[in-house]
């Protein structure tokens, strides 16, 4: 058995002929003469029928002893059957064993709590619906890559060790880093994004983030991946473009290419279709007065907590903007709104049914003096700032980015309700197992 294994997402080009599948067996059903193999080889999955008189017959008698998940390579004819998932079938006349597992397998047909399948979640990702998201996700990545290399921007890799805080000085986690004392996980690669761009136009990165939040909420990891954009001369407006092009591709790309996990993740598709540019703009301060009527306490000045950003969203059935947040709210580095100094040029983008913020974004501060009392307003270490200050002293432009959080976007595009599901290996404050 030297040759390559024939793959199951394959299976239709070989009808008719003799292939051999090398996979797993995730279900066994005999009926006295004959044994239904469902097997999966992680392409795909397909069912394999064991006649005894027509396979071989010690292949037979094995196929009997096996246990779920036991790897095995399989020699078969491909045959049409239109009652099998898939449209084929193989008629086994060979197999070989790899392993027969030592012990049964702990994830079964029946219903398991989601704190054991997360606890094995090394095993549980071999189950078809963590299959099926982690697929989405993977042609969420391939998409949002796509859109900007099609458009120019140049992939800077930002480091993940940092001696400066981008974003808030609560969620750092921290490093013990030889003699210069404490580095920080990265929050963000925004802040080198912006000498990026000053050097390449138009900038992005992918990579892990972390944030020591102690948030128990669907919404919140301790580490997952951002997708980062930042452009010279772009400013708010075309900021927020950027956004609608990049999610109503995705979104588009998606559907195209993931019916068949989206379909069967059961997520309604004709809502997601919806997402078309232009996406609604709603101003902070409307924002507020709509929240107050409908009878929510709410200080003009405090940031969104979740349950806000749903019945602001629910409002429309596609993402929203929501613009031009009070400074004090927001980060340090955003361009104070010239037309309302109190409110920063930003937007979050809140993903509709309930998903919340994806995105994060705003024009940046430009003005050298501006920023540097930002920082100190902020009581930010000016000094490991410095480099991020000079970026404003040698040849300073307007310029905008955001940040797109991976897993809540790919929570939304597959309609699940808890962000853990889309990420492979979950972090989480009381997770770091497996
Ligand atoms: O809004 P945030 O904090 O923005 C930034 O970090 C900017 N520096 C980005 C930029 O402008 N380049 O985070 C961006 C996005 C959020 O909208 C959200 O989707 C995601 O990152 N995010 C989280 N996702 C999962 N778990 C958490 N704890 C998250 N915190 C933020
Ligand atoms: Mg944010």
């Amino acid at each position: 058995m030297s040759v390559a294994p024939t793959l199951i997402a394959e299976i239709g080009k070989h009808v008719d002929s003799e292939v051999e599948i090398a996979g797993w067996l995730y279900n066994l059903r005999s009926k006295g003469k004959i044994h239904f193999l469902q097997l999966r080889d992680g392409s795909g999955r397909l069912q394999a029928v064991a006649v005894q008189g027509e396979c071989d017959p010690a292949s037979f008698a094995a196929i009997g002893e096996l246990k779920m998940e036991a790897s095995l390579k399989v020699r078969g004819r491909v045959r049409p059957e239109e009652r099998a998932p898939g449209g084929y079938e193989l008629a086994v006349t060979e197999v070989a064993v790899v392993q027969n597992p030592i012990e049964d397998f702990p994830i079964a047909k029946k219903e398991h709590g989601i704190d054991f399948l997360l606890e094995n979640r090394h095993l549980w990702l071999r189950s078809s619906l963590p299959g099926a998201i982690l697929r989405v996700r993977h042609e969420a990545i391939t998409s949002l890559r796509n859109f900007f290399n099609a458009r120019g921007f140049l992939l800077v890799d930002t480091p993940i060790l940092t001696g400066s805080i981008g974003e808030s000085a609560g969620s750092l986690f921290e490093v013990p880093y030889f003699d210069l004392g404490t580095a920080y996980l990265a929050q963000t690669g925004q802040l080198y994004l912006e000498a990026a761009c000053a050097a390449f136009g138009k900038v992005y990165n992918f990579g892990p983030t972390f944030r020591a939040e102690k948030s128990k909420t669907r919404r919140h990891l301790t580490e997952f991946w951002m997708l980062e954009a930042e452009a010279a001369w772009m400013d708010n407006e075309g900021n927020l473009e950027l956004q609608e092009q990049m999610i109503g591709t995705l979104v588009q790309d998606v559907l195209s290419r993931c019916g068949p996990e989206l379909k069967l993740l059961e997520r309604d598709t004709a809502h997601l279709a919806k997402t078309e540019p232009p996406f609604p703009r709603l101003d902070y301060g409307e924002a507020i007065e709509i929240l107050r009527k409908e009878g929510r306490s709410i200080e003009w000045g405090n940031d969104l907590g979740a349950e806000e950003e749903t019945v602001l969203s629910s409002r429309y059935d596609k993402p929203l903007f929501l613009t031009n947040y009070p400074k004090k709210a927001k980060a340090f580095y955003m361009k104070e709104n010239p037309a309302n100094p109190e409110t920063v040029l930003c937007a979050d983008l809140l993903a509709p049914e309930g998903y919340g913020e994806i995105i994060g974004g705003s024009q940046r501060e430009d003005d050298l003096e501006k920023l540097r009392a930002r920082i100190r307003e902020e009581k930010l270490p000016e000094d490991s700032y410095a480099w991020y200050l000079e970026l404003r002293r040698f040849g300073s432009v307007p310029h905008s980015g955001f940040g797109l959080g991976l897993e809540r976007t790919v929570t939304w595009l597959t309609g699940i309700h808890h962000i853990r599901e889309a990420s492979p290996f979950p972090r989480t404050i009381a997770r770091l197992y497996p």
